[in-house]
């Protein structure tokens, strides 16, 4: 997690439920002092800090990310809102079940600016992808997608806004199920249960 943190925020209301069947075993960034690590303290879940510039190079922070998260043992990993590229170390370790979130319709407007790439393109529907990450930017696999129309109007916050709403309940519905009925990945097709 690099910043707001409101889809760590959905799933943390999530888990928040036995019926869900799916626990936030710890919270990992890349920066202190964001949201996201104050919502997780506040739910009582672990947290840690690894941050790039506290490391020789960018493979020494792979390898240490990698430990952090492989600590806690998750059956899933969630780059919830994570605005670094992992690296090789880590898809390595975590290859097939790290999944995260992209504010378009992949394969459409992949990278940074997702809500102002469509924006400039003029695209009357948009939305959020959750997808099995990859080597690639916004490339892998997808688990789901949900649409969302763009307003006369919008501009990129407010269409991003109505995006979250979409991406939020997209990735609840989909971890949960991820967690509870299992998944399998062919290819690039990822279906729920085993
Ligand atoms: C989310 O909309 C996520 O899809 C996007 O940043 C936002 C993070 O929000 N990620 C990317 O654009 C990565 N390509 P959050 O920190 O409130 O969860």
């Amino acid at each position: 997690m690099s910043g707001a943190g409101t889809n760590l925020q959905a799933l943390l209301v999530a888990c928040g439920d036995p019926a869900y069947g799916a626990q936030v075993v710890a919270v990992g960034a890349d920066r202190d002092g964001i949201d996201g690590l104050r919502r997780a303290a506040d739910e009582r879940v672990p947290t840690f800090i690894e941050r790039v510039a506290d490391h020789p190079d960018r493979d020494a922070w792979d390898a240490a990310l990698t430990d952090k998260v492989a600590a806690y043992a998750p059956d899933l990993v969630v780059l919830a809102g994570f605005m670094k590229l992992a690296g090789p170390l880590f898809l390595r370790r975590f290859a097939g079940r790290t999944v995260n979130t992209h504010p378009a319709l992949s394969p459409s407007f992949p990278g940074m600016h997702g809500p102002r790439d469509a924006l400039a393109y003029g695209v009357k529907i948009t939305g959020a992808t959750l997808f099995v990450v990859d080597e690639g930017v916004d490339s892998g696999p997808i688990v789901a997608q949900v649409a969302v129309p763009v307003a006369a109007g919008d501009d990129e916050h407010s269409l991003h806004e109505r995006i979250k709403v979409g991406e939020h309940q997209m990735l609840v519905e989909s971890v949960g199920r991820m967690v509870r009925e299992g998944f399998t990945l062919d290819d690039r097709s990822v279906r729920f249960g085993t």
